[in-house]
């Protein structure tokens, strides 16, 4: 991989930097080691065409080919996740690293279909993933939230059964977003149109988002906002190519989840210099810097941060107007983002 490393001084204000993050799967947290530590706890047997130990898994994550090359072995990787504490145990760990990487707030997506469809109840899944949301609170001081995803390989039915079953969860506020992932092409997102309409019917104070404009063209952008009545975008950097797009982004404040080393490792660009986050800056469309898989792709949100760095150099000052626009693209309340602004204000302060 390309080095994408800065300054000790400047990686030390970027750690420091109140982050939040808005695209990362938990599923996509599953670090080899523990990939395999749950599949010997579960008597689970790999196919045999996955790579057989943690090294070789890392070997062949320098080489998906796209975004399905990775997506083929995502699934099979999720298939040793089986028990409440499997889900519970995932989560924590990725709390723990955002938190040591000074990532305060994670709005954190799941994909139970992925795991319905294998015989694992949703209520399994929820269960461990809002254990370990409730639990990073207390130990680690940050703050989360659950995102359910829609596979949109599958049918748009499924994916309203999907809701339906969720419903106690969108009730009780343990899960407070709706997204929509997996391969993008060919699945637009006006073919979800009534999964998302029953959701902003049922549940109007939930968060509604969908992955679009990562391989799609940006019409899966434009889309996502015609049909789908999203506030939000995940990836999103083929809007770069829609002048019309970029503005309504930059004056409806709608934010893009943009994550770079995810962009580098599944071949949409050959460099992070080469995304559009100096043209997404300069013409004010908000955007964050997430890490979307980040067992996979080689880095988590700091990393993800330094990286950008490496290639844009931009100052204390623009780093803090990243910072709270990460901030107000939230969904956390009033007085919890306040409180994150006043930190980033600190931290320029110190050092800047
Ligand atoms: N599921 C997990 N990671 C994804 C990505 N980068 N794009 C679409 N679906 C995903
Ligand atoms: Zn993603």
């Amino acid at each position: 991989m390309a080095n994408y490393e800065c300054s000790e001084k400047f990686t030390s204000f970027l750690q420091e930097l109140p982050k939040c993050e808005h695209h990362v799967h938990l599923e996509g947290t599953l670090e080899p080691a523990l990939l395999f530590q749950l599949a010997k706890r579960n008597n689970i047997t790999l196919p045999s065409h996955f790579p057989p130990t943690p090294e070789a898994c890392n070997e062949r994550y320098n080489n998906f080919a796209d975004l399905q090359d990775f997506l083929d072995h995502y699934y099979i990787g999720m298939g040793v996740l089986i028990k409440e504490d499997d889900f519970y145990d995932l989560a924590m760990e990725y709390f723990k690293k955002a938190s040591s990487d000074g990532c305060l707030h994670s709005e954190v997506f799941f994909d139970p279909q992925g795991h319905v469809e294998r015989g694992i109840s949703i209520d399994t899944v929820v269960k461990g993933f809002d254990r370990a949301c409730k639990d990073a609170t207390s130990k680690f001081g940050t703050t989360n939230k659950l995102i359910m995803c829609l596979l949109r390989h599958l049918p748009s039915a499924a994916g309203l059964e999907t809701i339906k079953s969720a419903s106690p969860y969108y009730e009780q506020g343990i899960i407070h977003g709706l997204g929509l992932d997996s391969s993008e092409k060919p699945f637009p997102p006006e073919l979800f149109k009534e999964c998302y309409d029953h959701v902003n019917e049922n549940f109007p104070n939930v968060g509604l988002t969908a992955h679009a404009g990562e391989e799609g063209d940006s019409s899966y952008v434009a889309n996502a906002f015609n049909h789908l009545n999203v506030t939000r975008i995940d990836h999103g950097i083929n809007s770069q190519h829609d002048e019309e797009l970029l503005n309504k982004l930059a004056d409806g404040r709608h934010m893009l989840s943009v994550c770079p080393l995810s962009n580098v490792k599944l071949q949409v660009v050959k460099d992070v210099a080469e995304l559009p986050i100096q043209l997404f800056f300069d013409k004010n469309v908000p955007f964050s810097i997430n890490s979307d898989d980040p067992a996979y792709f080689g880095g988590y949100i700091l990393d993800n941060y330094v990286a950008v760095h490496t290639r844009f150099g931009f100052s204390h000052e623009q780093w803090c107007t990243i910072a709270k626009n990460g901030i107000d693209g939230s969904w956390c309340d009033e007085d919890r983002k306040k409180q994150l602004r006043e930190k980033v204000d600190e931290v320029y302060k110190k050092h800047a």
